[in-house]
């Protein structure tokens, strides 16, 4: 089994402290910086083996090099941007696993918001960690790929179980809700989560983990076929990728 730990990070990442229970391996996932990982990992475990990043930006990796340096831990990133990654040692690429204790993670090759950027699935514990590329009720920015690309790399994460909880890398949930209301008006279940949200963030508690169920019936850019979302877009006879595209540049203005 797979204990994760919330950490927040600058001003509005998240990392991940992570333990494989039955063999108490321990791992981060996206240390934006050193210190506050630090403080979570001498509270609870006094040790670092791996860290583990999607991809290459600074409020990913920021903590990559300070952390390995005191716990001597191994870094594994992607392979198409090993060479981005401060302290790279195994690079994974599309299907490789990464086997930690107990637990394998997938990786699966997700291009869109960088050129390399991965996602680290489990079927076991039905949990992924998806960086920059899926936020809940939105997606990344398209800065080094395509929005083909980026349309493609979403379509691989909603086949996976609806009932996989998704831990991503920015609390963007709130203004991300504001946008998909803006465009699926009549949306119950999208209202309901919004008030779940503004709720979780006064107590301030983070709005994740969220499950790809919930995702698949808030989030817009999982729900470009939706008929309602394409009327209110004036888009009824566009594809589903001209939508998300739409949409994508919406959201880079929103
Ligand atoms: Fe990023």
């Amino acid at each position: 089994m797979l204990e994760v730990s919330i950490i927040k990070c600058l001003s509005d990442n998240f990392s991940y402290l992570i333990r494989d229970t039955k063999t108490n391996l321990v791992g981060v996932v996206d240390p934006s910086e050193f210190n506050p990982v630090d403080l979570e990992i001498s509270k609870k475990y006094k040790k670092l083996d791996f860290i583990l990043n999607t991809h290459h930006h600074s409020d990913h990796v920021g903590g990559n090099l300070d952390l390995k340096k005191k716990y001597n831990s191994k870094i594994v990133c992607s392979s198409y941007e090993k060479n981005k990654i401060p302290g790279s040692e195994i690079s994974m690429s599309d299907k490789e696993e990464f086997i930690f204790g107990e637990t394998t993670f997938k990786i699966m090759h997700v291009p869109g918001h960088t050129a390399g950027h991965i996602i680290f699935y489990t079927e076991k514990d039905n949990l992924v960690f998806t960086g920059d590329t899926l936020f809940s009720m939105g997606c990344g920015r398209v800065f080094e790929g395509t929005l083909e690309q980026m349309y493609n790399s979403l379509g691989k994460i909603k086949k996976l179980s609806k009932n996989t909880l998704i831990y991503c890398g920015h609390e963007y949930t709130k203004n991300n809700a504001k946008f998909c209301l803006k465009n699926d008006s009549q949306n119950t279940k999208l209202k309901k989560r919004f008030d779940t949200v503004k709720e979780l963030l006064k107590k301030n508690l983070p709005t994740l983990p969220i499950t790809l169920a919930e995702e698949l019936e808030t989030n817009i850019f999982l729900r470009c076929d939706n008929k309602k979302i394409k009327i209110n877009l004036k888009m009824e006879k566009n594809s589903e990728f001209e939508v998300f595209s739409k949409l994508r540049k919406l959201k880079d203005e929103f």
